[in-house]
């Protein structure tokens, strides 16, 4: 199965490599505009395989999107990250152009596939998509829950002195500082609530550091992070091409679940073949509930400034 992701930097050439690592698809095409870039990133990595042990094949293409036809996954990485005090919500001017432009050449080229968009800010652009693709909304899917759950548990497990493997909890909402909600209700230790482990002081302070934790990264790199972001896409893409019926929270479009519509936010879903299978209602404590509403009120204000 093809899988194509633009954008041959930090974050598209880490989900690249992990795709492959993992061996689960046959082809990955790399698409950059900078002239010999993806090229040469799919080489190196090629260069790895023999290594590695795997037999995915890695190519690479300077804007060439014929090259990309009949992919069943598309993963969009291209755009500028952040640099050190700058918010995600600030990348939208150059991003937007960017993400449109990719999306009608991947259509284009493949009607059926299935969209993942990573480019910041996330759920802004993931809605660009929607308005602007004419997709159906299962085959678009926002990246950005998937990496702050990830995110959400290296905290966890660091507060609770234990192995990650013994942590599980989500985040939800926006893929931004301010709006991201990490369930702390809903985390747990082997099964059992984290609330009976740790004091809610503890729990407010790792909460805080996940929300931050991209931020944390960028200013400690100068740009922002790449590992765990290719292995969140990978994760995803896996999920789609293997049929796992993962459930990630995803952002995706609302239409009245969780109380809002005409907005992407991060959700839990079903991934498989068809993409979003299921939206998950959740039930939320009414603090919960009121930071989602405030996340989407925040995200529908940064929607507000998309030019179709
Ligand atoms: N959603 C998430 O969780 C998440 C996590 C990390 C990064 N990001 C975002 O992902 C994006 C990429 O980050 P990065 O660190 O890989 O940046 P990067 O600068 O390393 O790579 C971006 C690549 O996109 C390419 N590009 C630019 N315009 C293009 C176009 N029109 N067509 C094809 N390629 C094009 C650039 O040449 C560059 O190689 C940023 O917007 C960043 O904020 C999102």
């Amino acid at each position: 199965m093809k899988v194509t992701v633009v954008g041959a930097g930090a974050v598209g050439a880490s989900c690249a490599e992990y795709i492959a690592m993992k061996n689960f698809s046959s082809e990955v095409v790399l698409v950059d505009i900078k002239e010999g870039f993806a090229e040469g990133k799919a080489m190196d990595l090629m260069q790895t395989a023999s290594l590695n042990g795997f037999d995915t094949k890695i190519t690479g293409t300077t804007g060439d999107y014929s090259k990309t036809a009949g992919s069943k996954v598309a993963v969009i990485t291209s755009g500028i990250p952040r640099k050190p005090g700058m918010t995600r919500e600030e990348l939208i001017g150059i991003n937007a152009g960017i993400v449109k432009d990719v999306t009608e050449n991947l259509v284009k080229h493949s009607p059926d596939v299935i969209i993942i968009v990573v480019s910041n800010p996330m759920d802004t652009m993931a809605y660009l998509v929607h308005k602007t693709s004419g997709l159906p909304k299962e085959r678009i899917i926002g990246m950005g829950g998937a990496l702050d759950s990830a995110r959400f548990k290296y905290r966890l497990a660091e507060a609770l002195d234990c192995p990650i493997s013994d942590v599980d909890g989500m985040v939800i909402a926006a893929h931004s500082d301010t709006g991201m909600l990490p369930l702390l209700s809903k985390a747990t230790r082997n099964g059992v609530s984290v609330s009976e482990f740790l004091d809610e002081e503890k729990q407010n302070t790792l909460a805080e550091a996940t929300k931050v934790g991209g931020a944390t990264l960028t200013k400690l790199l100068g740009t922002s992070a790449w590992y765990a972001p290719g292995a969140a896409v990978s994760m995803l893409v896996q999920s789609i091409v293997c049929d796992q019926k993962k459930m990630v929270p995803c952002s995706v479009m609302l239409d009245g679940e969780y109380g809002e519509s005409d907005i992407c936010l991060g959700v839990p879903c079903i991934i498989g073949k068809n993409g979003v299978e299921k939206i998950v209602n959740i039930s939320l404590t009414d603090a919960e509930k009121e930071k989602f509403a405030t996340a989407a009120k925040a995200v529908r204000d940064v929607n507000g400034d998309l030019k179709f």
